[in-house]
């Protein structure tokens, strides 16, 4: 079936033109368009997304990302056999405008619509290939599937959760941040170092930086808290190490003035992303290794982060050898709207229906 899926939970419009195929247990999947517009230039300014401007682009972009996903996939409207729509969670006018922009579609083209869990998306987004337009549309690669029980690792912006799948329908959630997200605290800590919006991948680079500059006569010896690491449950903290930085940067302003020298901030940032990497390893590994996963998943925007990647992997690979480790691409790490479409079609296979009437935005 031709799947069109959107989401506006966020700061991106996105609309993606998805072929699916296959069982619950063997499903395929074709990305035939998966257009993503940015707001973050909108958003920069001000260190993070703003809801009532995030609703205000989408509301402008929303048509024209619906062409170009068409466009690009080749596929005329009335050709979709199904709407796929981020229903929660996110931000309420964000939501509101790409639920019912997905609404009036299927009422005009009388089609089924199905409201999505954004982060059903994420946790579905590393069976997806990505490509551009396809060279045949009838022609479906084999998404590789997975051995269940799978422990997933989601790291966004607004969420961090862990969750235990017995398939792609059935995921418990386990454990989630009892406050700030992870995402979050890498784009709060960004904002404090002067760093921009948003702040995982400038936080990341200064880290990488870091190494290259240890030999720096100004080197700091920075000790930061893992909060909640030895908790015993699955769930996390980021607002105290978030505070923990907020104090640590107060102090060297003491020192240094109002900018902080590149490799004092480079030091912060290392320091800072290994608390937090430290923190999601132990959990995502010690729920892996309670429930006897098979496979490890990861997704979200922070999952994006090049160290989270690189040390998941080597630990799986020594204390999980028969584990194995899942990762999307880092352009479906973040948010797109192919994942929503992917959702929706499991949902569609576990017998789930829905028409522009019962579709709304659920918070
Ligand atoms: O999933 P996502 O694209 O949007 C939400 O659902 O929130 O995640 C966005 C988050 C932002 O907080 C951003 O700073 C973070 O993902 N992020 C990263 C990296 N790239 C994006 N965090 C750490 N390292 C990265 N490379
Ligand atoms: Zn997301």
């Amino acid at each position: 079936m031709i799947i069109l899926g959107i989401e506006t939970s966020c700061d991106d419009t996105c609309a993606s033109i998805v072929r699916a195929s296959g069982s619950i247990k063997n499903p395929k999947f074709k990305i035939l368009s998966n257009v993503v517009s940015s707001q973050v230039k909108i958003h920069r300014k001000y260190g993070g997304v703003m809801p009532a401007m995030a609703a205000r682009a989408h509301a402008k972009n929303i048509v024209p990302v619906f062409k170009k996903a068409f466009n690009a996939a080749k596929i005329k409207p009335k050709e979709i056999d199904l709407i796929s729509v981020t229903d929660h969670p996110g931000l309420m006018p964000a939501l509101l405008v790409g639920v019912n922009a997905a609404r009036a579609l299927a009422w005009a083209l009388k089609k089924p619509i199905l409201g999505i869990d954004h982060m059903q998306g994420h946790a579905v987004a590393h069976l997806l290939v990505p490509t551009n337009v396809p060279k045949s549309k009838t022609q479906i690669p084999n998404s590789k599937t997975i051995k269940f029980p799978a422990v997933g690792l989601l790291v966004s912006g607004g969420h961090t959760q862990i969750i235990l799948m017995q398939d792609y329908n059935h995921m418990k959630l386990i454990g989630e941040t009892l406050d700030d997200a992870a995402g979050e605290a890498f784009d709060k800590v960004a904002r404090m170092l002067g760093l921009p919006f948003p702040g995982g991948p400038p936080v990341a680079a200064a880290a990488a930086a870091k190494r290259k500059t240890q030999s720096a006569k100004r080197k700091i010896n920075i000790t930061l808290p893992r909060p909640m690491m030895n908790s015993g449950d699955y769930n996390f903290s980021f607002s105290g190490l978030k505070t923990a930085v907020l104090y640590l940067t107060q102090d060297l302003h003491k020192k240094y003035g109002k900018r902080l020298p590149q490799e004092i901030r480079n030091e912060i940032c290392a320091e800072f992303q290994q608390a937090v990497v430290d923190v999601l390893l132990s959990k995502t590994l010690r729920a892996a290794k309670k429930y006897n996963a098979k496979t490890v998943i990861i997704g979200g925007g922070v999952s994006a982060n090049q160290e989270l990647r690189r040390q998941l992997s080597e630990r799986i690979t020594y204390e999980l050898p028969k584990t194995v480790l899942k990762i999307p691409t880092v352009g479906l790490a973040l948010d797109n709207a192919a994942m929503i479409a992917a959702a929706g079609y499991f949902q569609w296979l576990g017998g789930k229906r829905g028409t522009w009437k019962n579709v709304r935005v659920r918070l």
